[in-house]
């Protein structure tokens, strides 16, 4: 709807009240608007029409076109038929037609849906169930055997399809189409369903996949396994001959299977679970654990990435059982990504650490919280004398959390040698951020980047990294409000269901495509945004390219993270060069003002990233090392964190369950995950985004351990409480003093890899093997299945094909993965990071941009 019919008003009348609604307002939502509720299944605001399910049928007069009032014939479905001037709508409160209608509709529905609510995971909260009650007929008038099928299907490892229930509204489908743009699911077959006869094999319209291998219809005995044609195998629920078009189109490649082999992987499945109005669509993870009347819900916030997004998470007798999406039309609209929803399960593990431990005789013991206290305190004591002390918090604290780490550096550890990037660092990256986004407030928001015009994405591949920035983005694409260009080294799932431009990048080579931006694509970009992730960082010369490009044109930049808490953690200091709001640590002023606000001198130590500590003290032992929520295999180089962590003189570490580095600790402190905690993320946007205790915990939050640590130091840490950080933070917020200088990095010099090598390019997908996706089998079914992209001229160097196997290899060790052609620049090889079979970091030592050798694996067969 263009702004001018948006204002332009249209007045009619409901169950005899008068509204005035924008031009092209549909009659439900105009409805909504006088608080008149007509009952609907197929209707869902954030997606297009469909008049599917008929159960919103009105009755409606409009003028002619002399201007009488004249009935329509039929009643309508109002989620389809938009308002007029001088209409009247009878709904099913004012209309014996309407009521009867809707009621006859609500009868045909039933008469195939099965009366297994009691133990349907949708009772109780099932909009079929709910409307049945209030409009339905009070006694079934059908007697006869109800339709059945073979259930539950498995779409996914996930997913499952109870075909009975399914009441064809095509929520699910529409989803797929319009939002998530996997198009994994749709309706089969024609017609209500009769007994299989010879042309009438479907049983009827149903739900289903085209992978005719998942609904059962394929039977390879009697198709490709009997050497003939495949349509031959595909037979009907039961054993009946199928339709052929139920088979998918041409033959699917390794990429684009879960790791099941199925072809539905899609991040956002279970976005359809939630919108499905009965209970065709279950989680396996969640199918008959709970009942909604069992469970307590809490708003939350999802802490799998720097998204925002609203999630409610739902407990029963004192556990997560499920994880939905909550509503916010600034953020995530009512959608969330398949990890946001199904990635709860990480804190349960054996390995939950429920009591400090103490380094006794070389083994951790548990202790308790005094003497644990009373021994990290003396330690800490002589390291902070002996100074070289590190911090590695990790980034996936609250904003609450974070600040604490923050001020224990400087105030008890008199160091500022503190940075939460556990990954890829660099001094040019602090630069951008200190003179581009910290401190700098609400940026870009969702709304913002949907009408954003142009859209230019650096070093983040939207979909795998932030998928609710990527539905976003995908909706302003197919509003014509956005276009989006990706530099990236391939066209990847996400650049394709963008309708992207791909600026085709080999690693190392960003900078140039970034500075080479002109003509109508720089102009376009001078109302447009650019996205850039933290992946830039493993390019030098990229950020400084971006921050240049952004001066150049006028685009707005944003910048995104791929860990819940690294805006927040920026914010607060978390950063070497950086005190909190982006005062800059070698500025007097900024010096002054934060020695004032906490009553301790500034440390002036070395100011080094994570990356270039760690490589030094693996050799030069620091005197103390503490560590947060880290996960050794994001630094690129996984055995130099090891070492630096063996090599310290005395570790503390605050974690949540036992990793490799608890394990070379001294002191241990179990500390509360989000769930177990109120807190804050400032997500990508910089907005707020606060939470509240899901679950009742013993588990103390960051903030309290550092809190007592230093009170057992002899120092006022001064952050007992929430409202106490809240109070000092609010105080620092604004700055608006002198910046660190931007960064000015040339881009190094790109050298051919040399024959037998490649350079390599990689990030995360969205699914992996991150700890945080832990003791979900069902949603890790749903990965992506590890395979490494090449070129078909680079296969050719090497000679294999699509499907055979090739050796990735650095000095370190080797990943050996299938061969997936792509569209990849000759000599580049990318490989998924920290998902099966495939950790980069860990097994090569390897980033974006190193060389490695490549060769045909012949050994290995699927
Ligand atoms: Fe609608 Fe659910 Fe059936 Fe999909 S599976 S068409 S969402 S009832
Ligand atoms: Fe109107 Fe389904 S809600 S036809």
């Amino acid at each position: 709807m263009s702004e001018k019919q948006a204002t332009e008003l249209v007045t009619l009348t409901i169950d005899d009240v008068e509204v005035s609604v924008p031009k092209g307002t549909l009659i439900i939502r105009a409805a909504e608007q006088v608080g008149i509720r007509i009952p609907r299944f197929c209707d869902h605001p954030l997606l297009k029409p469909a008049g599917a399910c008929r159960q919103c049928l009105v009755e409606v007069a409009a003028p002619d076109r002399s201007g009488q009032v004249r009935p329509f014939p039929k009643p309508q479905a109002s989620c389809t038929m938009t308002v007029m001037d001088g209409m009247v709508v009878n709904t099913q409160h004012t209309s014996e037609v309407a009521m009867k209608a809707q009621k006859g509709v609500m009868e045909f529905l039933l008469i195939n849906h099965p009366l297994d609510c009691p133990i349907c995971d949708k009772g109780g909260e099932c909009p079929l169930q709910n409307q049945a009650m209030s409009e339905g007929r009070e006694v079934s008038r059908f007697t006869d055997a109800k339709r059945t099928f073979p259930k539950p299907v498995r779409l996914s490892t996930q997913i499952l399809l109870d075909r009975e229930r399914c009441i064809l509204c095509q929520r699910c489908v529409r989803f797929s189409k319009e939002i998530a743009g996997d198009a994994f699911i749709d309706l089969q077959g024609r017609g209500g369903g009769s007994s299989p006869v010879e042309d009438h094999a479907f049983m009827g319209e149903q739900i289903g996949t085209f992978d005719t291998q998942v609904l059962d219809f394929y039977n390879p005995e009697v198709g490709e396994d009997a050497g003939l044609p495949a349509a031959d195998g595909l037979a009907g629920p039961y054993g009946n001959p199928g339709y052929a078009t139920g088979l998918h189109s041409g033959p699917l490649g390794e990429a684009e299977k879960d790791t099941t082999g199925r072809p539905f992987a899609s991040y956002f499945s279970g976005n359809t679970i939630q919108i499905c109005p009965v209970g065709a669509l279950t989680a396996a993870s969640y199918r008959f654990r709970g009942r909604p009347f069992d469970l307590v819900s809490t708003p939350s916030v999802t802490e799998h990435d720097a998204s925002g997004a609203a999630t409610r998470v739902d407990i029963r007798r004192g556990e997560i059982v499920r994880v939905l999406a909550g509503e916010d039309a600034d953020v995530n609209e009512e959608w969330i990504t398949d990890k946001d929803r199904f990635a709860f399960e990480w804190t349960k593990g054996d390995d939950r650490l429920e009591t400090p431990l103490v380094r006794e005789n070389g083994e951790l013991v548990p202790t308790s919280w005094a003497d644990a206290l009373d021994r990290a305190a003396r330690g800490l004591e002589k390291a902070r004398a002996a100074g070289k002390n590190v911090l590695l918090p990790g980034g996936r604290l609250t904003v609450e959390d974070a600040y604490a780490w923050s001020k224990f550096a400087r105030v008890a550890m008199n160091t500022n040698q503190i940075d939460q990037r556990v990954r890829s660092t660099s001094l040019e990256e602090t630069q951008f951020l200190g003179s581009r986004v910290a401190g700098t407030g609400l940026g870009v928001t969702y709304k913002q980047l949907e009408k954003a015009g142009r859209v230019l994405i650096v070093g983040l591949e939207a979909e795998d990294e932030i998928g609710t920035v990527f539905l976003r983005l995908r909706k302003g694409v197919l509003a014509g409000t956005v276009k989006v260009s990706v530099v990236a080294p391939f066209t990847t799932p996400s650049t394709r269901k963008m309708s992207a431009d791909l600026l085709r990048a080999a690693p190392g080579t960003e900078p140039e495509v970034v500075n080479a931006i002109s003509g109508e694509l720089a102009e376009e970009l001078s109302d447009g945004v650019i996205l850039v992730g933290e992946r830039a960082v493993e390019t030098p010369g990229l950020y400084t390219a971006v921050a240049n490009l952004a001066d150049r044109t006028g685009a707005r930049i944003a910048w995104i993270p791929r860990r819940a808490g690294e805006r927040g953690g920026l914010e607060v200091g978390l950063n070497p060069n950086l005190l909190p709001f982006g005062r800059n640590v070698a500025d007097a002023d900024a010096r002054v003002d934060m020695e004032a606000a906490w009553g301790a001198p500034i440390p002036t130590d070395d100011t080094k990233c994570t990356v270039d500590i760690l490589a030094e003290a693996a050799t030069d032992a620091r005197s103390a090392m503490i560590i947060g929520g880290v996960d050794s295999r994001d630094v690129p180089d996984t055995q130099a964190l090891k070492a630096a962590v063996e090599n310290a003189g005395f570790v503390v570490s605050l974690e949540v369950r036992k990793t490799d580095l608890t394990e070379l600790a001294d002191v241990v402190f179990p500390v509360a995950p989000a769930s177990e905690k109120n807190g804050t993320f400032i997500n990508w946007e910089g907005r707020l985004r606060p939470f509240g205790q899901a679950l009742a915990s013993r588990a103390l939050p960051d903030r309290e351990v550092l809190n007592r640590l230093a009170e057992e130091m002899g120092i006022e840490l001064g952050l007992p409480t929430l409202k106490a950080v809240h109070a000092e933070i609010n105080e620092l917020m604004d700055w608006d003093g002198a910046r660190i200088e931007a960064p000015a990095v040339a881009a190094e010099p790109v050298r051919a890899p040399g024959i037998g090598n490649a350079v390599l390019a990689t990030h995360k997908q969205m699914i992996d093997e991150g700890r945080l996706q832990d003791f979900a089998p069902e949603l890790a079914g749903t990965a992506r299945r590890s395979v490494a992209r090449l070129s078909a001229a680079t296969m050719q160097s090497i000679n294999v094909s699509e499907g055979d196997f090739v050796d990735v290899s650095t000095d370190r060790g080797t990943i050996t993965l299938p061969v997936a052609e792509s569209d990849l620049p000759e000599d580049v090889v990318w490989l998924p990071e920290c998902s099966v079979d495939s950790h980069v970091h860990e097994t090569l030592g390897a980033k974006n941009g190193s060389v490695v050798s490549i060769a045909a694996n012949t050994e290995v067969t699927r």
